[in-house]
This record gives structure tokens, C-alpha cells and sequence, in this order.
């Protein structure tokens, strides 16, 4: 393990462990229950986060080829990315420009379909792959002044880095990824994710507001008692360190292994062995980098009480036998089937449900739940920074 970031909290995770500590704030916080209720705070929110910063909506292995088309609902407006004849990515609002027919439908599992050309099924009007607009038919009678160079396909701004696909969901809007991943963007690069492959995307409708599920992927305290039958024995008990790069945030989440690693040098301590860690990427998604592949989690909100989770697993190569193909769908279907949606998105659920009954004016953060009151504050900086322009 060599990325100095990564040395540092295990060094403090080590440091608790002498002192028989935890890493802390000095005193416990609160969320306001109607963070997650209200329904201005969701507009809000859709409009100042969701619309005018880079989202990671997919990998770029999902559209390996020229002609691969994938469509995304999930932003509060249509869109799709193409990978054109040259083999650039690119991201279009999924709208026609004669009548505003959708041009590509969505596809199950994030598998990309593959066009030569988009053809509105409307009327034909026909976009090649870059979005300029090829074919109008009946064009002379019909549309004698139409500027075809006018009326290509509204492009978005897009751009693929750390071999995620990033877009900015506003034509209007401006892609910076160096501003938006400083000082952490290394860190996946860190994790290889530039030469890891697609395997495997689920989505499911989850009846919850979407910052309770990330709440539940910033601390570690529930570990060893939600997930007592499933992943509770792979770590030690609320043992995790963590930093706030920029509006992004970076964990280690001690395992079992770290006793290993106690008093020996740091050139044997194997990154993902002896520590899960795990990234919130500011505003909507988590990426866990399991010992030995990576769940990239988005959580896309669909109202106060309705989020889409979009569970995408990355490995470090494409299964080349079927035993290797069932190992990791066998991995897949325990982490997605068995911990996130039975243990984690059930209780994001439950929780949900019960927010309007008056029980709680807020939820309660104990002073190991620091990570969910960072959270928190960066979206409110990220709203008053909105607010202001
Ligand atoms: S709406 Fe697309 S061709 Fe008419
Ligand atoms: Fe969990």
C-alpha cells in the first residue's frame, strides 16, 4: 500500500486500536427529520445538486463499442450517451427536435443497445451518432426553410474519467472534474478503476428518501448488528478513520485482518485486506472497494419518500470460464440480494416510514456517526452556494 492518504488512516485506525478508542467528534449531532420529508427541500435539492454537477451515471465499459446507445431516466430529464464513429462519448437530452419524440429507449441491466444511426420512430427525422441531424423525410415540401445544422440533438456536457461516465444533466451547464474530484480523483485511480470491466448493474425503486441510504453507507456502527447474519464477522466493531476532501469523503472501515498488520512495517499492509474503504462522491454517489471488487452505488431521488438505487458491480477483469462468471454473480447476488436491499435499503424503508409520525423531530447522530453531519453540511454548502448565484 503506497498512496499516502490511505497509510494515514490506517496509521490512526492502528492509533485507536493502542488506545482503545474510536475516531469521534467531541459531542453528538442531529438531523432534522424534515430533511427527508419535505417537499421543498427535494426540489430544492433536485435543482441545486442534481442539475449542475458532474453525476458518475454509468461506466464506460457499459458502451465499449462505436453505436452503443444507453438511455437514463433518473435525472429528471431524458437522456442518453452514444459512443460515436470516432469512439468519443457522448451525452444527449433523449429528445426529437421535430415534435420531441424520444429517440433511445431504456435498456434492463445497463447493458448499451447498439445503433448506426438514431431514427425517431415518429416521423423518421434521422441524427447520426454525433448528433447532427442527417434526414428529414419529405424535407423540400414539408420544411422548405429548415436549417438542418440548427436542430442536431442537444448535447450535454460529459466527460469520462477514472472510467466512469460523468454528465452534467443541464445543456446550459459546464463540466470541471478536476475542480470536482480535487484531491480524491487519485484515489480511484488508486483503485485501478480506470482498467476495471462492467460487470453486472441493477436498479430498483426504493421507498425512501435518498439521503437516508447514504447515511447508511457513512457509518459503521450498524455494521456488527444490521448485518449480524451476512457481512458483521468480516470487521471489527465501529474501528474506521476518515477524511473530508473538498465535498467529497474517503473511509477505511477496519476488518478482521487488521490485527495482522499490528507493529509490522507499513510496506506488508495490503490495502483491501485489512480495511474496506469506502467513498461518498459528492452528491449522490458510494463506491465500496470490497477486497477484491468494487460496488459503485447511485442514489437518484424521485421524490420525498422515492429514490432509485442503481448498484453497479466493477472487477478486475472480464470472467474468462463460467466458474469464474458464477463466482462473481454468485458475489453480486450476496452483496446486492443479501445486504443492501434485505439489510440496508429495508431499514432506509422502515426508517422512512416512520419519519411523519411525530416520533422524532430529528435523528440522532452518536459522536461515531460523525460522517452522516459531515454529509449533511456539505449539501447545505452546496445549496447555499446555489441559493447565492
Ligand atoms: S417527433 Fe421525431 S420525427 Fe417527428
Ligand atoms: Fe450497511
Amino acid at each position: 500500500m503506497k498512496h499516502p492518504p490511505h497509510i494515514a488512516l490506517l496509521q490512526r485506525i492502528l492509533g485507536y486500536i493502542e488506545t482503545k478508542t474510536f475516531e469521534m467528534e467531541e459531542r453528538e449531532s442531529a438531523v432534522p427529520v424534515a430533511r427527508y420529508t419535505d417537499e421543498a427541500c427535494h426540489r430544492g435539492e433536485v435543482e441545486s445538486l442534481f442539475r449542475r454537477h458532474p453525476i458518475a451515471i454509468a461506466h464506460a465499459g457499459q458502451i465499449p463499442e462505436p453505436g452503443g446507445c444507453l438511455a437514463h431516466d433518473l435525472l429528471g430529464v431524458p437522456l442518453f450517451l452514444v459512443r460515436d464513429e470516432g469512439g468519443t462519448l457522448r451525452a444527449f437530452l433523449n429528445v426529437c427536435r421535430h415534435r420531441g419524440n424520444r429517440l433511445v429507449d431504456t435498456a434492463a441491466d445497463g447493458k448499451a443497445c447498439r445503433m448506426k444511426s438514431l431514427v425517431c420512430r415518429y416521423h423518421n427525422w434521422t441524427y447520426a451518432l454525433d448528433g447532427a441531424l442527417r434526414h428529414v423525410p419529405l424535407q423540400e415540401e414539408a420544411f422548405p426553410n429548415l436549417d438542418r445544422a440548427a436542430r442536431g440533438l442537444v448535447a450535454l456536457p460529459v466527460e469520462v474519467r477514472h472510467g466512469l461516465v460523468w454528465v452534467v444533466p443541464d445543456p446550459r451547464g459546464t463540466i470541471d472534474l478536476d475542480a470536482h474530484l480535487a484531491g480524491i480523483g487519485v484515489d480511484l485511480d488508486v483503485f485501478g478503476m480506470n482498467e476495471q470491466v462492467f460487470y453486472q448493474q441493477r436498479a430498483t425503486r426504493v421507498r425512501t428518501n435518498w439521503k437516508l441510504i447514504i447515511d447508511g453507507f457513512l457509518e459503521g456502527y450498524h455494521i456488527r448488528r444490521l448485518h449480524s447474519a451476512t457481512v458483521a464477522p468480516f470487521f471489527t466493531d465501529g474501528l474506521a478513520a476518515g477524511d473530508r476532501v473538498g465535498r467529497n469523503l474517503r473511509f477505511a472501515v477496519a476488518r478482521r485482518e487488521i490485527a495482522e498488520i499490528i507493529g509490522q512495517p507499513e510496506d506488508t499492509w495490503d490495502d483491501r485486506r485489512h480495511v474496506s474503504f469506502a467513498y461518498f462522491l459528492f452528491p449522490n454517489t458510494i463506491m465500496v472497494f470490497h477486497p477484491d471488487y468494487t460496488s459503485h452505488l447511485g442514489m437518484f431521488p424521485q421524490g420525498t419518500d422515492e429514490t432509485v438505487f442503481v448498484h453497479t458491480m466493477v472487477i478486475p477483469c472480464a470472467p474468462r470460464t463460467e466458474e469464474e462468471d458464477r463466482h462473481w454473480q454468485r458475489s453480486f447476488e450476496l452483496i446486492e440480494g443479501g445486504v443492501f436491499q434485505k439489510e440496508d435499503l429495508r431499514t432506509a424503508e422502515a426508517i422512512q416510514a416512520g419519519l411523519r409520525s411525530g416520533a422524532n423531530e430529528a435523528l440522532t447522530l452518536g459522536r461515531v456517526e460523525y460522517p452522516i453531519r459531515w454529509f449533511h453540511a456539505i449539501l447545505d454548502e452546496a445549496m447555499g452556494e446555489a441559493d447565492r448565484e
